[in-house]
């Protein structure tokens, strides 16, 4: 039954990465590719001045009145003409310049690559996809990826192009991402793992046709049979390490010449499909939860966590009980363009063309080997137990709003994404009593090579509402027209994030650019602020789908909380997460305070005549 979904979903994503744009001749889809890019713009250097003034903005709902005064201070003297910040500045726009983006490299190397904690959690997003009912169907693709809009602007798709035969590379000291998709002979393998065992299935024949779905599956189910041993050693859950751990454990693992090649057949096949073991059973009301701690993380050692490679770029995940989704290690894309991958997929399976299969007998896929000596044998036990304590300190809520979606904040005019933000700073506010420092992705891909920018959702706008809302002496007059003021500086603070005139990427650049040319670092960038603003409590990302899906992360502070949801037309699926560890933190109660303030919000403009808004 498993290997249905699995066959239909290998099948539906078997794009060879140059027919990822119509399959044309690859010098015209090369040459139609280019030509998109380079009409994009390039990401500008926002005026010094401008991001100062943001930065001020940004801080004043979360830091104490004489520590703003003290970097206000800070910041007027960085600012000042012929000071330090213009040097910085001036260094920036001269990077600008000379790069095709000046903050890509940085931002991949100082975001992803040189970041030492687990993929498995601190970075790594899962995504669960409906609950399937297995069936037989079968689909033709369209092998046709036309160009993303945003607000009617066109989108860079170089992530798209970054995702398939992709993986990332441990190192001891920084890590490095390699992918074969534009090799001359792009890869033309997948990677299944079942019971922790790894094969290569060839997914085309020698004559570059794909395989049917019925050759697929008759090429799972010889992988499947010959892998039903559970006592082998979870080779894969070395990749869960720490990142300098696993560097040095992978340079004694590569030593060996057959692990060397088993391994790097993993990394250069397109994907790779893991077929799970049987999870716990949870009843429906706990069912999303689990699914989402299954692709995050695989429920520990004893379940299915050693059944991944997580430095690959994307692994499909099937578990025996309609249960599915993904995960992806983040560093070459995020999850827009995973979620467009699944769309498709999801429409694939949708289809009923059938595919005759010519009855060609196909070659045994080749089984992986490792040769584990003790060292390595070590390493594995180690990851085991890091992995296990990840395992029990992550706390997982996956929830369905089911009241309303983007239909209600629409029909009120007002941007679902800013409605559902300010409604997240509302229940923060109910439980802490404060505002926090709180991260939103906001793409830049309108330019080229555009990765992430954010959008700081508490702002003196929704400060000031959150403090009315349950304020008694208010009258919801004044409260709907606080929240009307907090919605449309949401607004205004994702335009402008997604022209490239956010702070925060460009704080980073100056103090990148500090780093390069200066001594010592300037003030502003050792100040307890600017701790204070990177300290992200709340880190949250809208990754809206046509799917009925829902991505999900980790916090990325230890008392913070991960944030993620997928808006529908009408209703809203949310995951939230928070460590164990931390007292103050709860996923399920962060959950339920925003759906109480979601019904608040809508209760409130409801209350409210039209009349006065
Ligand atoms: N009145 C009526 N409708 C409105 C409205 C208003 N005032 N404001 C917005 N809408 C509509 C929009 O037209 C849109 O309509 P659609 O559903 O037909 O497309 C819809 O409401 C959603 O708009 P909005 O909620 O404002 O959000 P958005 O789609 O512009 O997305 C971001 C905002 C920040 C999520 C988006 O700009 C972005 O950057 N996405 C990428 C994030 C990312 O990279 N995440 C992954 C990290 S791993």
């Amino acid at each position: 039954m498993l290997g249905i979904l699995a066959r239909t979903m290998v099948k539906a994503c078997m794009v060879k990465p140059s027919s990822l744009v119509k399959p044309v001749s690859v010098t015209r889809v090369t040459g139609r590719y280019l030509a998109h890019q380079e009409g994009l713009p390039k990401l500008p250097v926002p005026p010094l001045q401008q991001t100062c003034e943001h930065y001020l903005a940004a801080l004043t709902p979360i830091v104490d009145p004489e520590e703003l005064d003290h970097t206000c201070q800070l910041l007027e003297e960085f600012q000042k003409s012929g000071g330090v910040g213009e040097r910085l500045q001036k260094g920036l726009e001269q990077r600008a310049k000379k790069s095709e983006n000046w903050l890509s490299d940085w931002w991949l190397q100082t975001a992803y690559l040189d970041y030492r904690m687990p993929v498995v959690v601190h970075s790594s997003p899962g995504v669960v996809l409906p609950r399937m009912e297995f069936s037989d169907r079968q689909g033709q693709m369209s092998e046709t990826l036309p160009v993303e809009y945003l607000g009617g602007k066109p989108l860079c798709m170089n992530q798209y192009y970054q995702v398939l035969s992709s993986c990332r590379i441990p190192g001891t000291k920084r890590d490095s991402v390699v992918n074969y998709a534009r090799d001359k002979r792009p890869p033309t393998h997948i990677t299944v793992v079942h019971n922790f065992q790894f094969f290569v299935l060839d997914v085309y024949n020698s004559d570059g046709t794909p395989l049917t779905v019925d050759q697929i599956y008759i090429q799972l189910e010889k992988i499947w049979n010959s892998s039903l041993q559970t006592n082998k050693e979870p080779i894969g859950i070395l990749t869960s390490h720490h990142r300098n751990s696993w560097g040095k454990a992978y340079n004694n693992l590569i030593k060996d010449k057959t692990n060397k090649e088993s391994v790097r057949a993993i990394q250069k096949s397109i994907f790779t499909v893991c077929l799970d073991a049987p999870m716990p059973r949870a009843s429906d009301d706990m069912y999303r939860t689990r699914a989402g701690v299954q692709m995050l993380h695989g429920g520990g050692s004893r379940w299915n966590s050693g059944n991944r490679w997580f430095d690959k770029t994307l692994q499909f995940i099937i578990g025996e009980d309609g249960t599915c989704g993904l995960i992806y290690e983040h560093a070459p894309a995020e999850g827009p363009p995973i979620v467009s991958l699944i769309d498709h997929v999801v429409e694939y399976m949708k289809s009923t063309d059938m595919v005759r299969t010519p009855m060609v007998p196909l070659r045994m896929p080749q089984k992986l080997r490792f040769n584990i000596t003790p060292e390595i044998k070590k390493d594995i036990e180690e990851a085991k137990q890091n992995m296990n304590i990840m395992v029990h300190d992550l706390d997982v809520k996956v929830n369905v709003f089911s009241h309303f979606g983007k239909d209600f904040p629409k029909s009120q005019k007002m941007s679902p994404d800013a409605f559902i933000q300010v409604a997240l700073q509302l229940a923060y506010y109910r439980i802490y009593k404060r505002c926090c420092p709180t991260y939103e992705s906001a793409s830049l891909r309108m330019f080229r090579l555009g990765r992430t920018d954010t959008i700081r959702s508490a702002s003196i706008d929704s400060a000031n509402f959150v403090k009315a809302m349950d304020d008694p002496a208010k009258h919801n007059t004044e409260k709907v027209a606080l929240l009307a003021k907090a919605i449309k500086a949401h607004r205004a603070y994702t335009d402008m994030a997604i022209r490239g005139q956010a702070i925060d990427r460009h704080l980073l650049g100056l103090k990148l650019q500090a780093i390069e040319d200066l001594a010592a670092l300037p003030e502003i960038f050792m100040d307890t602020s600017y701790a204070v603003a990177l300290h992200f409590n709340l880190s949250t990302s809208q990754v809206p789908a046509k799917t009925d899906c829902v991505m999900c992360f980790g916090p990325v502070v230890p008392d913070g909380y991960g944030v993620c949801y997928n808006p529908m037309d009408t209703h809203i699926n949310f995951a939230v997460s928070a460590f164990n560890s931390c007292q103050d933190t709860n996923a399920a109660r962060l959950a339920q305070a925003l759906e109480d303030a979601l019904l608040d919000l809508k209760t409130l403009l409801e209350q409210t005549p039209k009349a006065k808004l």
